[in-house]
């Protein structure tokens, strides 16, 4: 029976959760993959809390020097979270010929080029299965079952927080601070949600995934990036009634004329298969040239998801002799020739509180028109405050920019009206 020991960096809530699955199902992997996991050491600065997981007091190892010097770890799994000091111990350990798993999608999105070229000198393992969507097995399907195809595109919804948050304020009409608050009470959104709200999680990941769908690197500093907190109810609402529910979406499309990677809260058709994907839950819509649509569903998060991708990983790199890295070459930077879409189409949904008298539409009318503008659906509001009424938008395909100046130009005519919400919509 082949032995693989393993090290794992961190027992937080995934560390936790991948120390039970492997323990628990030792034999299981003996009996089916005919390989015999260990788990040799862990690095956890609360040492309570490696005792009270079961961890015996021998193995949990004072720092990554002695994990590293010790003959019997094989892959070192990190699941630290951060850059630092997550970053020096994946390098120590590579370096020391130990192959590495890891669920760091800040670190990976930002480092893989680093991490991948100590990786291949020393001939070791590099898997990031749980950098993306949790327990959903999108990294290998991009990188084994898919690698036939040229990808299209990927849109997704990738963060779980922002779907709890976005769904709730769907269902139940609640503010964004209101449903923030039950997510931070019930565990989902950190104390500290900027990293799920403003789109960092969602375009970490999304560097990754596009970089490995379109073969080319996408650094973290190409995606445009827009969270949630400017959502209102009222929005969510004009959506519902136009068709549409409303989701922080990660797009990544590959073209002739260029790359367009982005996320942002975007309107999708509610019978869009994206459309039913509620609560925490992530999915991943893949375009191929010819599988056509794949879509995968799961949870992105939580201990036993993440901890399943994480394991999927170890066994993988236990018994396979050798090792696949990027089918790009992973440098810090994009590749000088790869040409990004700034000024990307889309279609998109405007809501403006317009003066409630004659001309205002027309004038509104004609700015779009100006702008060459055109419009699929509206819907007019009796119901402002006396003086302003909502009128709300959803045009054809645009570009970016002209959007942009449109909106400039209405809310530079004082008399007409303001521009409150402009939101892109997938058509
Ligand atoms: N915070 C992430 C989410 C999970 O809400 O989906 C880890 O990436």
């Amino acid at each position: 029976m082949k032995k693989v020991g393993v090290a794992i960096l961190g027992l937080g809530v995934v560390g936790s959760g991948t120390y039970n699955m492997l323990t628990e199902h030792r034999q299981f992997y003996m009996d089916t993959q005919g390989v015999d996991v260990t788990v040799e050491n862990v690095l956890e600065l609360n040492r309570q809390k490696a005792l009270a997981l079961g961890v015996p007091e021998s193995k949990i190892a004072a720092n990554i020097a002695e994990i590293c010097s010790n003959p019997d770890v094989d892959i070192v799994i990190e699941v630290m979270g951060g850059v630092e000091p997550a970053k020096t111990f994946v390098l120590s350990a590579l370096n020391a010929g130990k192959s590495v798993v890891t669920s760091n999608k800040e670190l990976f999105c930002k480092h893989s080029h680093e991490l991948e070229k100590a990786a291949k000198k020393n001939s070791c393992g590099l898997f990031y299965e749980a950098t993306c969507v949790g327990g959903v097995p999108v990294i290998r399907t991009l990188l084994d079952n898919l690698q036939g195809n040229r990808i299209l595109s990927i849109m997704g919804i990738i963060n779980g927080t922002t779907n709890y948050i976005l769904t709730k304020m769907t269902d139940d009409g609640a503010s964004y601070e209101k449903v923030l608050k039950e997510a931070q009470k019930l565990g989902y959104a950190e104390a500290d949600p900027t990293a799920d709200v403003e789109g960092f999680d969602a375009a970490y990941k999304l560097s990754i995934l596009s970089s490995l769908a379109f073969h080319t690197k996408i650094p973290f500093s190409r995606i445009y990036r827009e969270g949630i907190t400017h959502i209102t109810p009222d929005d969510i609402q004009y959506g519902k009634q136009l068709g549409y529910v409303l989701k922080l979406l990660a797009i990544g499309k590959n073209t002739e004329d260029g790359i367009e990677v982005r996320v942002h809260p975007t309107y999708i058709r509610s019978s869009h298969p994206l459309a039913s994907v509620k609560d925490s839950y992530n999915a991943v819509y893949v375009t191929g040239d010819y599988v056509e649509d794949v879509m995968l569903y799961g949870r992105g998060a939580g201990a036993r998801p993440t901890a399943s991708a994480i394991v999927g990983d170890v066994l993988y790199c236990a018994t396979h002799p050798t090792f696949a890295y990027s089918t790009f070459p992973n440098t810090e930077e994009a590749d000088p020739s790869a040409k990004f879409i700034d000024n990307f189409k889309s279609a998109y949904y405007l809501r403006l509180n317009a003066h409630d008298k004659a001309g205002v539409l027309a004038k509104v009318s004609s700015i779009f028109s100006r702008h060459n503008i055109s419009l699929a659906q509206m819907i007019q509001e009796d119901g402002g405050d006396g003086t302003c009424v909502p009128l709300v938008f959803i045009t054809h395909r645009t570009k970016e920019k002209s959007i942009a100046k449109a909106v400039e130009d209405i809310n530079s005519t004082a008399d007409i009206a303001e521009v409150v919400s402009v939101i892109r919509v997938v058509s």
